[in-house]
């Protein structure tokens, strides 16, 4: 079997099923997941990266679907999580307590309590306010917890990711000042209440180059190197996620760099190492599928409008991300600038602009790729849209991973008050 997204006798298929047919079942627009795909991008990470030093937590926010969660977690991966919600579906999926590290700037204590009472393997904190809450709660609790704390800590290192999603400069809101660590940790090692778990760091997201890892790394062990001169346990050092893919030509990006980088900077230390990965495990194991509605002229360029939008995908919007956009089925003609645009009413719809595409007519089917990372999981319904549907191709088989909403779920979600009845 091939595995992925790949054409065959002109049509784009997904572990040999051709999508035409998936989406003439399931309607667009449609994502679709390869199972066999997630498996090998865990798999070329978990060899390149972790190399037996090191686990995988996967990080929910990229995908959360139960069923794709379900996947890594009997993959062996555990989870990386940012909200109670998270931590809800990860335990649901079926990661053991003891594999989920809660991660965010922004807790709440219900979010704390739930965590503590779960016994999740570790929390980190992002702030001394935080610390301090989490000491609090897990105090009132009034028995011992298997959940640690660890200390998120923002190294000041700049990337060459947008500026949305860059996490690692001391004017972002993350983790703790490289120079307050060691003091906050000694606060948690020293509190009796709850054991230190160790140091993390997550610099942000679509990162291409090893050297900011390299060098957010090397700040974290020299906080943690120090620490441990003091006599501190510093078991675990979570080095976050980040690894950015290739949107344009779909090759993927260079795990073994990023691998060679954990060499050079941890050798033999004896720290357990985790890491989170999220874009790079789903990312290229998704697509979503949009049928073109219209294609209208335009002064030097043609719009195709689709029946996926913004609301389906909003990286392109959101971030000026790229994806590539492929006709589904070989499409003879001159390629021509064309804006693949959603049918929502803002100039800011859009799936892509200025691709070169072959004349499209009514009715073919696109394919937007690279979509399996932060795109289901950041939908909405603006416009009163319904969520498109997900299907995972697995064994073969297509199977559907979410209900498909319909507009009478969206309306049943309001109330008129009875003033207004
Ligand atoms: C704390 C944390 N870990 C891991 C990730 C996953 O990042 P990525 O999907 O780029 O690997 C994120 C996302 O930004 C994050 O905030």
């Amino acid at each position: 079997m091939i595995i992925g997204f790949h054409r065959i006798d002109g049509q784009i298929c997904c572990d040999g099923i051709a999508l035409e047919a998936i989406a003439a079942e399931f309607g667009s627009p449609l994502y679709v997941y390869s199972a066999a795909a997630i498996e090998a991008a865990y798999s070329r990470f978990d060899r390149a990266v972790c190399n037996g030093r090191g686990v995988v937590h996967f990080a929910v926010k990229s995908n959360s679907n139960l069923a794709i969660l379900r996947l890594l977690a009997r993959l062996g991966a555990g989870a990386d999580i940012v909200s109670g919600g998270e931590m809800q579906r990860a335990l649901k999926a079926g990661f053991a307590p003891e594999k989920i590290i809660f991660s965010g700037v922004g807790k709440t204590d219900q979010e704390i309590e739930a965590a503590l009472e779960a016994g999740i393997g570790q929390i980190n904190a992002e702030s001394l306010s935080e610390v301090e809450r989490v000491l609090a709660l897990a105090r009132n609790m009034g028995r011992s917890t298997p959940c640690r704390l660890g200390l998120r800590i923002n190294p000041d290192v700049a990337t060459d990711t947008h500026a949305k999603i860059s996490t690692g400069k001391s004017d972002t809101k993350f983790g703790v000042p490289a120079a307050e660590a060691a003091d906050l940790y000694r606060l948690i090692a020293t509190s009796g209440v709850i054991e230190p778990a160790g140091l993390a760091v997550h610099i942000g997201s679509q990162i291409m180059d090893e050297a900011p890892f390299e060098a957010a790394w090397i700040a974290l062990l020299d906080i943690a190197e120090g620490l441990r001169e003091d006599g501190f346990d510093v078991p675990m050092l979570d080095l976050g996620g980040g690894l950015g893919i290739d949107y344009r030509d779909g090759t993927p990006a260079d795990a073994d760099a990023l691998g060679a980088a954990v060499t050079r900077v941890f050798g033999n230390r004896p720290y357990r190492l985790g890491f989170e990965p999220g874009r790079y495990l789903l990312a290229e194991a998704g697509v979503l599928l949009t049928r073109v509605l219209h294609s209208k002229p335009a002064t030097e360029k043609t719009f195709a409008i689709v029946d996926g939008a913004m609301n389906d995908l909003i990286r392109p919007t959101l971030y000026e991300a790229w994806h590539r956009i492929e006709p589904v089925s070989d499409t003879a003609g001159a390629v021509q600038p064309t804006d693949i645009v959603g049918p929502v009413c803002e100039t800011g719809d859009y799936l892509g602009l200025g691709h070169s595409l072959p004349p499209l007519q009514r009715g073919d089917l696109l394919a937007v790729r690279s979509a399996g990372a932060y795109g289901a999981v950041m939908r909405s319904n603006y416009n009163t849209r319904p969520f498109a549907a997900e299907i995972l191709i697995i064994n073969g088989e297509a199977r559907p991973i979410s209900v498909q909403q319909t507009v009478a779920d969206l309306l049943a979600q309001d109330r008129i008050p009875p003033e207004l009845q």
